[in-house]
């Protein structure tokens, strides 16, 4: 094997030299290449590790600045195999107890050590402990197109292979922190810039690479050590590190960036330890630095919040995964998309394919309908243009992929319509059977229903095989997740398709079988309706809202109603009430039907849970005046001692009880689906990584220990406190909800 074997020239010189799998060692002349191929993204598993360990020792004992004609190497390059150079650490490897970063950082400070001029040859994502292998090589030179970053900070992380204090050095600390907190990549242009890179190529980066040694070697030019860099603390301005004279302005630079995460600090620990790792660098040099970065590395790997945002990362990328399906089966081409239905909901769908560059046939049932659609997603894009998030140019080419016409007939040629019309049955039955007669043979049909049965409208289609859901979450132009509505008949392949054009408008699809509410709107339901029976108990909607924001979720469900527009929330309840879907409990959800009644539709009335002095919501005395009535109404005590863990818990864990009975129906293929729907279309804080990885944080035995509770305290003729079977089994032999798999 390519292992123990060198591949040696026939003048006896060695070529290639595999350290092992995922590392080998080349040589062009006088440059030795260190290559690293470890698919599909060449992170920085074991073996690449040790790999890149035994490579560096290698070229240490055979530098020979210059080069000799006895074959000593010059100068070295280290490039990557495959569709990117180093897309960071092996993220699945963060949570075996032994990982330690020391041995990759001691390779590093090797690579740099190198007496001869080392040279980075990147390409594709150059992201976390992949740019810190770059910035530990001399010189840099990338493919255009590559992004750069370090993203640790999105995995509840900090670099922790020496970024904290190299990026500082290479590219001022302001701009380095900026990176580091923010945790997005920069492209070559800015990296060229800001002096993070060299070159650009056009072409093949390790031919560019060796070039670009060649050429280093041609001028004499030696090793560039990021670590024996300065820090400047502004771009240009000069405070280095050693300047003294400039140390109170030091200080004060990292006590602003301080107080400006301060109120982020508590549930994202790494940020203030970013801060904290390049102050340390900045003021008493590199090696303390390191130091600061290590401690605070090791420490946040092992933190909660960092464990949910490493599991949410794997969940996200296995929700696209379909159990089941036949890795060869062929998509659907999507070219052209039509959309039924031009108001909010329609115009920010059509946005989404719109910014792919996708056509959309935008189909409205009158002239005045259609152009004020249009017109909104015209506005919607001119206020991106305005914070200079778009291009002018682009606002137009947006727009010209946008077709709007009154003939349903003119979506003959498109190969998926959706329909997005009022949530109405006897409508959406209409306008699926028309959508069956007028889409050609092959085309995919899809509803945005997010309460009707699915399966009806599939049937009234004609083409139950090519039908499915896509449930967008509104904004629909703006939130991450797209839920798909595995209809009883749809195809696999239209699944697929769906799953995967999901990805190219930037979607995160998760699939749910058929249910009421899907998976996040049903799990919804239980939270609506333990916080208006807290509200009919005497809680306030500040004192509801405060509760369930302490745990990281941006509005509370009070708020939250208020600006979804309370007579939305209540016409889906009196919808469901009617089609016999509620249990038979005339308080159930009264306080929401009440508000309908009494014309309170919140925000937009200026009146809801809340008053409003124009968005900022204000307690409003007579809320709790219509609360005392609806509980005096329906015999239910007020009480005054309701607190902020009640709150949580009577909210939280029938949501989570009714996400287990989701997984046990196989409504949801895998806990980390319910997880993400969570996070990417509810705002439920990615820091406490969803629903279903908090409740196994808790322990099932604690859940149902405290469901069993409140159906005492309660009483619960109505089941809403059952236990869901499978929390009961988890809570008499132990396990976690992760580890469930397949009903
Ligand atoms: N570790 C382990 N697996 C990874 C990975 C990583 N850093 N990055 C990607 N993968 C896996 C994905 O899970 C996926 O696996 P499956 O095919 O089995 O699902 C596969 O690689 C392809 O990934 P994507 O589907 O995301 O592919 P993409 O082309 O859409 O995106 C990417 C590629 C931009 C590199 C993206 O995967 C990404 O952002 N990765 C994470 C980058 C990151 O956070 N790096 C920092 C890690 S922490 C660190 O670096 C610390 C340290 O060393 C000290």
């Amino acid at each position: 094997t390519m292992n123990d074997k060198a591949i040696v020239d026939e003048e006896g010189k060695r070529m290639r030299d595999a350290m092992n799998d995922s590392v080998t060692l080349e040589r062009a002349g006088r440059i030795g290449l260190i290559r690293i191929d470890h698919p599909p993204v060449n992170a920085l598993a074991g073996p690449v590790r040790t790999g890149l360990r035994t490579a560096v020792d290698r070229l240490a004992a055979e530098a020979v600045p210059g080069g000799t004609a006895a074959g000593g190497l010059a100068a070295v390059v280290v490039y990557a195999a495959g569709r990117t150079f180093v897309a960071g650490g092996d993220i699945a490897e963060f949570d075996d107890p032994d990982y330690d970063i020391t041995h990759l950082l001691d390779t590093l400070a090797r690579l740099e050590g190198l007496a001869l001029p080392v040279v980075a040859a990147l390409h594709g994502s150059v992201l976390g402990g992949g740019l810190e292998i770059a910035m530990a090589c001399h010189y840099r030179v990338a493919q255009a197109g590559t992004r750069l970053g370090q993203p640790e900070v999105r995995l509840g992380l900090l670099p922790g292979a020496g970024g904290t204090q190299r990026l500082p050095r290479l590219v001022g600390a302001g701009r380095a922190l900026e990176m580091m907190l923010d945790g997005q990549p920069i492209g070559t242009d800015e990296a060229l810039r800001l002096g993070l890179i060299d070159a650009v190529t056009d072409g093949d980066p390790r031919t560019a690479a060796l070039a670009y040694a060649e050429n280093l070697l041609a001028q004499g030019a030696g090793p560039r050590r990021s670590a024996e860099r300065p820090v400047m603390v502004t771009a240009g301005a000069g405070a280095g590190n050693e300047a003294a004279a400039a140390a109170t302005e030091v200080a004060d630079f990292f006590a602003r960036r301080r107080t400006a995460l301060a109120a982020r600090a508590a549930v994202y620990p790494a940020l203030p330890r970013i801060v904290d790792a390049v102050e340390a660098g900045c003021t008493q040099g590199f090696a303390a630095g390191l130091a600061v970065e290590t401690q605070a590395f090791q420490a946040c790997l092992r933190a909660p919040q960092s464990q949910a945002m490493r599991a949410l990362f794997f969940a996200e990328r296995e929700a696209a995964k379909l159990p089941g399906l036949p890795a060869d089966v062929a998509l659907r081409p999507i070219r052209r998309v039509g959309v039924v239905g031009a108001g909010t909901m329609g115009g920010g769908i059509a946005m989404n394919f719109a910014n792919a560059g996708i056509p959309v046939v935008l189909v409205d049932t009158s002239a005045e309908a259609l152009a004020r659609g249009l017109d909104i997603v015209r506005r919607n894009y001119q206020a991106s243009a305005a914070r200079g998030k778009l291009d002018v140019a682009e606002v137009e080419r947006r727009m010209a992929c946008l077709h709007g016409t009154l003939a349903l007939a003119d979506l003959g040629d498109c190969d998926l319509v959706i329909e997005a019309v009022f949530e109405n049955m006897a409508l959406k039955l209409q306008v699926c059977a028309q959508l069956g007669e007028v889409c050609r043979p092959g085309a995919i049909i899809a509803t945005n229903t997010s309460t009707l049965d699915m399966d009806a409208l599939a049937r009234a289609s004609g083409r139950a095989g090519d039908f499915v859901g896509m449930h967008f979450f509104s904004p629909a132009n703006v939130m991450r997740l797209l839920e798909v509505v595995r209809g009883a008949h749809t195809a696999p392949e239209v699944l697929a398709t769906v799953v995967r054009l999901a990805r190219t408008i930037g979607k995160v699809a998760v699939v749910s079988g058929v249910c009421y509410g899907f998976i996040g709107n049903r799990m919804l339901e239980s939270y609506l309706r333990e916080s208006e029976f807290l509200l009919l108990e005497g809680a306030s909607p500040a004192r509801i809202d405060a509760a369930i924001q302490s745990l990281g979720l941006p509005m509370g469900p009070c708020r939250m109603l208020d600006m979804a527009g309370l007579d939305v929330a209540a016409k889906v309840v009196i919808e469901h009430l009617k089609a016999g879907g509620l249990p038979p409990d005339p308080s159930y959800r009264a306080a929401v039907q009440r508000m309908f009644a009494l014309g309170r539709f919140g925000q937009k009335t200026g009146a809801g849970y809340y008053r409003y002095d124009g968005r900022t919501p204000l307690p409003d005395p007579e809320v709790a005046d219509i609360c005392r009535a609806l509980a005096a109404e329906h015999g239910i005590a007020q009480r005054d001692d309701i607190g902020d863990d009640e709150i949580i818990e009577r909210c939280l864990y029938p949501l989570i009880n009714e996400g287990a009975r989701i997984l046990e129906e196989g409504i949801a293929y895998r806990p980390g689906d319910i997880d993400v729907v969570w996070t990417c279309g509810y705002g439920f804080p990615d820091h406490r990584g969803g629903p279903m990885h908090m409740a196994d944080r808790l322990g099932a035995a604690h859940i149902v220990r405290r469901l069993e509770h409140y159906a005492r305290q309660r009483g619960n003729p109505h089941g809403y406190w059952d236990r869901s079977a499978l929390l009961a089994r988890l809570a008499e032999h132990g396990g976690r909800l992760a580890d469930f798999r397949g009903a």
